[in-house]
């Protein structure tokens, strides 16, 4: 098992789960988490949202023990307002990492919000950002920017990103403007590897544990952060831990495993949110685990009409019966 280190917090292995907006809540960080992943990253959450005390967002706040090591997300356009927030969730939730968005492509954040993605326009703001951050917090700051936000700038941002007192950078190898348009350039994350001295992890495209090594191997990068392939697919994460350690061939989860992951992830979520946020988020999470699978395409109106954990259960226990593996 590859250790390495961000700052003084030490992780088990190369495998990063990406933060991920209306995803990466406590009930999914702790599925990846059984699944072995070695960090993981909570949703963007908003500077202001923090600072105004706003209701979904301390819901969001939530973690629990068990996900340690954690990252914390928050974006926002200002120092003062991104100083306050840091101090905040350092005092109140302590995560273990803080990691800031430099990254977001959406319109609410990015245009309006001159957040996210929009600093990698404004590296005088960005570095100001991140020393504030850095000088306000006793844990260590990342930051996880794209390759730029119309031309390509991810290496002068690293490097100003390390200056402010960054203790990594993670790189998702597309601009703003191409969104998921073309494929993540890897190149990138190598270039910015070379360039820096703190740890960087690389994300984009991910989607077997074949391309976890590839990744490695190609880059040079000190971790590998995988996002949208987890959706549905939480044992992608074991696959690359595993294969990553031993070289293990991957084993597709049986249905059973299936059904039995969707109930787990069901209670999580029952268990932690309230049930109307619970249910909508697990209606979601549901049409995930069984995507690509033998005529799901059928079944997902109906999985979005349940209105109970029960009902929900029900449909996926008969839909199973027809699958033969
Ligand atoms: C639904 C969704 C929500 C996302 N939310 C965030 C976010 O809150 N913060 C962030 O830095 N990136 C966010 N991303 C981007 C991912 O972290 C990641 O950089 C991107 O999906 C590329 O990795 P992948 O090819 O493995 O999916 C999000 C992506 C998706 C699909």
């Amino acid at each position: 098992m590859m250790k390495w280190k961000i700052g003084n917090v030490e992780i088990d292995n190369q495998v990063v789960l990406a933060p991920m907006a209306g995803i990466c809540d406590s009930p999914f960080r702790t599925i990846a988490k059984s699944m072995g992943c070695g960090l993981v990253s909570t949703e963007m959450v908003s500077d202001r949202g923090i600072i105004y005390d706003n209701t979904r967002t301390q819901e969001m706040l939530q973690m629990t023990e068990y996900e340690r090591p954690i990252s914390q997300q928050i974006f926002g356009s200002t120092p003062e307002t991104m100083k306050k927030a840091s101090a905040y969730i350092c005092e109140h939730m302590k995560p273990d990492i803080i990691d800031i968005n430099m990254g977001c492509p959406v319109r609410k954040v990015a245009i309006k919000g001159h957040a996210g993605s929009a600093l990698l326009k404004d590296p005088d703001k960005a570095y100001k950002i991140v020393c504030e951050v850095v000088d306000t917090v006793p844990i260590p700051v990342t930051v996880k920017i794209r390759s730029g936000w119309d031309e390509i700038n991810a290496l002068e941002m690293a490097k100003l990103i390390e200056d402010a007192g960054a203790s990594a950078i993670t790189v998702h190898p597309r601009t703003k403007e191409q969104s998921y348009c073309v494929d993540a350039d890897w190149s990138i994350i190598r270039d910015v590897k070379n360039e820096v001295s703190i740890p960087v992890i690389g994300n984009g495209d991910i989607r077997t544990c074949y391309d976890a090594k590839k990744m490695l191997d190609e880059t040079s990068c000190d971790a590998i952060m995988i996002g949208r392939a987890a959706l549905g697919n939480p044992w992608l994460i074991k696959q690359c831990v595993e294969y990553l350690d031993k070289g293990t061939e991957p084993q597709k989860p049986t249905k059973e495993e299936r059904l039995g992951m969707i109930k787990k992830h069901s209670e999580l979520l029952f268990e932690r949110k309230p049930e109307k946020v619970a249910i909508s988020k697990m209606r979601l999470h549901t049409a995930y685990y069984l995507k690509g699978l033998y005529k799901s395409g059928e079944i997902k109106p109906k999985i979005f009409k349940t209105t109970t954990k029960e009902e929900l259960f029900d449909l996926v226990e008969d839909y199973i019966k027809i699958l033969n593996y």
